[in-house]
């Protein structure tokens, strides 16, 4: 981790950064998605490794709690690179693990953030092979609950084509983000990861374009995130506007 990641994501967000303007366009087509005023919790994750999930998970987080007023909670429910306690300074355990392994109330997982309305719960415990803590009832228990108390919950993951947990887990929100990395992502790869996610009924709500090393030519000196919606459904293009053009769901090449 560099020193501007170690310098926490409270005091580098800002509110009149490109970032947290698209951000706030994310969160404004993704609550609304087709006119389904009721979305309120949603999974983000990506085809591969190192797309961008933590990092757009987290600052979408900070903006819904930021600018709306909602009680909001961020999971980290990547347990084999879990980075949320780093980005939001807060202890990793007890967190999502101990949960899992019915050790704790989900709730007892709650951890507080400088911020009025953004809770976290970190990924707990170290664990090399987290992936049949997600096939039980527990997850769903977990979630009934975090879901009762909080007015909109993101979920950060790993990524679906290495491992199995986000197409558990995605049965357990109202939507998925899938992340995809300007330049890097082939459009097969992310391709795959559409079936995959749509094989086991995920609602993939939409695609963000990640241009960290910026490679598209976009208005903004910052990093740009563009938002569409899944290609497979009706509406095209939306929020973001100035998404990519021919990114949707197979992503830039
Ligand atoms: N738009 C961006 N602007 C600046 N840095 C970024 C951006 N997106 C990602 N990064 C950096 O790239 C690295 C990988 O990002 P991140 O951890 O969000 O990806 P990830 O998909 O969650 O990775 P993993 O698969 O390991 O969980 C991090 O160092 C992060 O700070
Ligand atoms: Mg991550």
């Amino acid at each position: 981790m560099t020193d501007s990641e170690r310098k926490n994501i409270y005091d580098v967000f800002d509110q009149e950064s490109p970032m947290a303007t698209e951000m706030r366009r994310l969160y404004s087509n993704i609550r609304h998605h087709h006119g389904r005023p009721d979305m309120r919790s949603f999974l983000v994750t990506s085809a591969d490794r190192g797309e961008g999930k933590s990092t757009i998970a987290s600052h979408l987080a900070l903006t819904v709690a930021r600018f709306k007023g909602k009680k909001s909670l961020i999971v980290d429910a990547d347990l084999r690179r879990p980075r949320l306690h780093d980005v939001f300074a807060v202890p990793r355990e007890p967190g999502l693990l101990e949960c899992l392994e019915g050790k704790i109330d989900p709730l007892a997982a709650v951890k507080d953030t400088p911020v009025e309305n953004l809770k976290v719960i970190p990924a707990g415990a170290r664990i090399k092979s987290p992936a049949h803590l997600f096939e039980g009832d527990v997850l769903s228990e977990i979630f009934k609950k975090i879901r009762f108390y909080y007015d909109i919950v993101i979920v950060d993951c790993a990524p679906v084509i290495p491992v199995s947990d986000p197409m558990l887990i995605s049965s357990e929100v109202d939507g998925v983000i899938l992340v995809l990395l300007a330049g890097k992502t082939p459009r097969n790869v992310a391709q795959r990861a559409c079936d995959i996610l749509r094989d086991a009924n995920a609602n993939v709500i939409g695609v963000v374009v990640n241009n960290l090393s910026e490679v598209l030519p976009y208005y903004y000196d910052y990093k740009y995130y563009g938002y569409r919606e899944h290609e497979g459904e009706k509406g095209g293009a939306s929020g973001a506007g100035n998404a990519p053009a021919g990114s949707g769901a197979g992503g830039p090449r």
